[in-house]
């Protein structure tokens, strides 16, 4: 197969904030849900995305999916201008990106059969027939692993994870190039989780996909990134290559997230690193990094200016004292 190197995304500090209300009277304030984000992604690879609750990763789901504009940056989806596009583009990308989520009960509607689900995306963008339709929706049915009598049945007969079969078989029925995927595996048994990531890993393959992969687990993401973006109250804190930051965390938060994740072989772990305190109001987040009240190797600089995303050790960090790491 040839491959297509140029990148399939481009995203360039993208950034989305908030006018949100401080109850009555208080007037209004922003709320930096995304700050900055800047990545590209090629056909055949996986884009992971990692942090705590809150730290914006569905907020660049939504931005990436077109489901809402950046506030500021630039996107650039298959070459075309997707920040804000006009009609023609949107309807082009709609087909270019798809989304699947992490709630395989909720996602699926369940008073229709699964050929109808999986054919109900090209009813709206496509005029297709009903025979090709059907021709395709087996064709993917097979391709993630479920029978052909599941063709009739109605969500609630199926399992956790041959739900999210479902969804991502809906997700690929057209032809998309770029995967945006929530948590996808989530909510399901971790007996489960690898043979859902197992399955995406051989379609990313297959169907020469780009993948962007938001969990909040380290581990989850371990076996299927090659880029990894480390988040904290919407801002990165590390991002590159994945063996890189796995092998060397060189930001203090990254590295507690991997003292956190068990599967993670204790023998390259660091010195167990603990996170004091809550996780900040993004409405009010600390001045200079926003990590520092929870960093253990906090000094006075840290509080006073705001580290840049900086090129240290094969990857980008945004730490005054990455090199110390
Ligand atoms: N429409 C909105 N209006 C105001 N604030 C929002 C809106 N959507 C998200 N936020 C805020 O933006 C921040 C990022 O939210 P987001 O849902 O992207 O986080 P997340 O990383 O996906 O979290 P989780 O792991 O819980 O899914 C949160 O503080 C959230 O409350
Ligand atoms: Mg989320």
């Amino acid at each position: 197969m040839t491959m297509n190197q140029a990148p399939i995304v481009e995203a360039d500090g993208l950034t989305r904030h908030y006018q949100v209300g401080r109850g009555l009277f208080k007037g209004s304030s922003t709320l930096k849900a995304l700050d900055g984000v800047s990545f590209t992604l090629t056909a055949g690879r996986t884009f992971a995305v990692v942090g705590e609750s809150g730290c914006g990763k569905s907020t660049l789901a939504r931005l990436l999916t077109l489901i809402e504009p950046p506030t500021a940056g630039s996107l650039r989806v298959d070459g075309i201008q997707a920040a804000r596009p006009g009609r023609g583009e949107r309807r082009r990308l709609r087909r270019t990106v798809q989304m699947v989520f992490q709630d395989p009960y909720g996602s699926l509607n369940p008073r229709k059969k699964v050929g109808t689900i999986l054919e109900e995306p090209l009813v709206i963008n496509t005029d297709r027939t009903r025979k090709q339709r059907q021709e395709t929706s087996r064709e993917m049915m097979a391709l993630v692993g479920l029978r052909p009598e599941h063709y009739r049945r109605y969500p609630h007969m199926f399992s956790g994870g041959q739900r999210q079969r479902i969804a991502i078989a809906r997700a690929l029925m057209l032809r998309p190039r770029v995967v945006v995927a929530d948590e996808p595996v989530s909510a399901l048994d971790v007996s489960v989780q690898a043979q859902v990531l197992n399955l995406m890993m051989d379609l990313r393959e297959q169907m020469n996909l780009a993948y962007v992969f938001i969990s909040h687990d380290l581990s989850v993401v371990r076996h299927i990134a090659d880029e990894l973006l480390v988040m904290y109250l919407g801002r990165p804190a590390e991002q590159g290559p994945k063996e890189a930051i796995f092998t060397h965390p060189r930001h203090p938060y990254t590295q507690v997230l991997l003292a956190a994740t068990p599967s993670v072989d204790p023998s390259r772990r660091q010195q167990r690193v603990s996170v004091k305190g809550e996780l900040p109001s993004p409405l009010d987040p600390p001045p200079g990094c926003v990590f520092h009240r929870r960093c253990p190797f906090a000094r006075e600089r840290c509080a006073a200016e705001v580290p840049a995303l900086r090129p240290v050790d094969g990857r980008g960090v945004a730490c005054h004292f990455a090199e110390e790491m």
